[in-house]
C-alpha cells in the first residue's frame, strides 16, 4: 500500500507529485493558506468558488481575488455557475490568468447559489451541466475538474451518472465529496460510494469529506482506492496534516508540530494575511485561524477571549509569542 499512494499521478496533463489536494474553501483558502499547504507538502491546491459572472463583470475585482504567485503552482481555480456561455467566458479569463486547472463547482449546497441554478443545483440539472461542461471543455485547454456530491438527496444518488456523464465531456478527474446536498457538512461521507464510482469510473476520482485525521487518510485510501484525497476542514489551523500524512502513507512516523512550530507559521501566516490586506482587514481575517491553531492547547480559552481587542499585529504578535511562551514554561500549570 505504501508505495502506491505517494506515486506521482497525473490530471489530464498535469503531473502531481502525491495524492494530497487541499480543498476549496470560500473565504479559507487565500493565497496565504495555500502557499502554506503547498509548502507542507500538499500537491495541488484549490481557491475557494468564485462567481463565474463576477468574473466577467467585475475582472478588476476578481483578479484580486485570484492573486496567486508562483511558489504555489500548480493552482486550481473553482468557479460556479449556471450559463453554458458565462461559464466557458470565465473558464478563459481564469486561463488566462495562468491557472493550472479549472474546476467547476457542483456541490455547493448554499440556497442562494442553489437557488440560481448553480452548484448543487447541476446535480438535479445533468443536461445544463453537460452544456456547461461542454462549452467549457472547447474554451480552455488547461485540464478541467469537477467537483460533484454523491447526489441531491439519498433517494437521488446519481454519482455513476454525473461521472459517466463528466467522463464524456472531457472531465479530466472528478472530486467526489461524500456527501449528498441534502447533507449539507453534517452527518458523515459516505466513503463506499466512493469506492464504487472509483471502481466504475476510467478518469481519476479524487476522494473528500471527513479526512480529518492522519488515521482518516490512511482509511480512505485502503477503503476507496482513489487516486486523490482532498482535505479541507482537516487542515484548518494544521497545514502540517499534509505532510503528516504523507509520512503516513510512506510508512514512516509522523512527526507533529512542536509548540516553536506552531508558534513560527502562526507568526508567519499572520504576516502574510497582513501583506496582502493590510493591517485592519488582515487581522480581522486572521482571527478564526488564532482559534484554529490553538485548537487543543493549554489555556487556550483566556488567551483566544482577548483576540477581539487587539487592533495591531505588533500587539497580535506579542500576544502570540506571551502565549507560547507560558505554554511551552516546565513551570505552567493549568
Ligand atoms: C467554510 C467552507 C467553505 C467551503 N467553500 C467551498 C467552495 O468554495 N467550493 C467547494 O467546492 N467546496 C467548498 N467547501 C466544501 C469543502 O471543499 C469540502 O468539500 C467539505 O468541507 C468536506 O471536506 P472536509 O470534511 O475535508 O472539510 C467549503 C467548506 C467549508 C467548511
Amino acid at each position: 500500500m505504501t508505495a502506491d499512494y505517494t506515486r506521482s499521478w497525473k490530471i489530464g496533463s498535469l503531473k502531481l507529485s502525491n495524492p494530497l489536494l487541499l480543498a476549496p474553501l470560500s473565504g479559507i483558502s487565500d493565497l496565504p493558506f495555500r502557499l502554506l499547504a503547498k509548502e507542507q507538502g500538499c500537491a495541488l491546491v484549490f481557491t475557494g468558488m468564485v462567481s463565474a459572472e463576477g468574473l466577467i463583470r467585475n475582472r478588476k475585482k476578481s483578479e484580486k481575488l485570484l492573486q496567486t504567485c508562483p511558489e504555489e503552482s500548480p493552482l486550481a481555480v473553482q468557479i460556479f455557475g449556471a450559463r453554458p456561455e458565462t461559464m466557458a467566458e470565465a473558464a478563459r479569463v481564469v486561463e488566462d490568468m495562468g491557472a493550472d486547472v479549472l474546476d467547476i463547482n457542483m456541490g455547493c449546497p448554499v440556497r442562494k447559489v442553489v437557488q440560481g441554478g448553480s452548484g448543487a443545483a447541476l446535480l438535479k440539472d445533468l443536461e445544463r451541466a453537460r452544456a456547461i461542461i461542454q462549452l467549457v471543455r472547447k474554451a480552455v485547454s488547461i485540464p478541467l475538474t469537477l467537483k460533484v456530491r454523491t447526489g441531491w438527496d439519498e433517494k437521488n444518488l446519481n454519482i455513476l451518472e454525473t461521472g459517466r456523464m463528466a467522463e464524456e465531456c472531457g472531465v479530466d478527474a472528478l472530486t467526489i465529496h461524500g456527501r449528498t446536498r441534502a447533507q449539507g457538512y453534517g452527518g458523515k461521507a459516505d466513503w463506499n460510494i466512493i469506492a464504487r464510482a472509483k471502481e466504475h469510473l476510467k478518469i481519476p476520482v479524487i476522494g473528500n469529506g471527513d479526512l480529518t485525521s492522519l488515521q482518516a487518510v490512511m482509511d480512505f485510501f485502503a477503503q476507496t482506492n482513489c487516486d486523490g484525497a482532498m482535505i479541507g476542514r482537516g487542515a484548518l489551523g494544521n497545514p502540517w496534516i499534509f505532510r503528516q500524512a504523507l509520512e503516513i502513507l510512506r510508512g514512516e512516523l509522523p512527526r507533529a508540530p512542536t509548540l516553536k512550530e506552531k508558534e513560527a507559521m502562526i507568526l508567519r501566516h499572520l504576516g502574510m494575511v497582513v501583506d496582502m490586506r493590510g493591517e485592519t482587514h488582515g487581522l480581522k481575517e486572521f482571527r478564526k485561524n488564532i482559534i484554529w491553531y490553538t485548537r487543543g492547547l493549554r489555556d487556550n480559552a483566556h488567551f483566544r477571549s482577548r483576540i477581539p481587542f487587539w487592533k495591531m499585529v505588533s500587539e497580535v504578535s506579542e500576544q502570540i509569542k506571551e502565549y507560547f511562551q507560558k505554554i511551552d514554561s516546565p513551570l505552567f500549570f493549568t
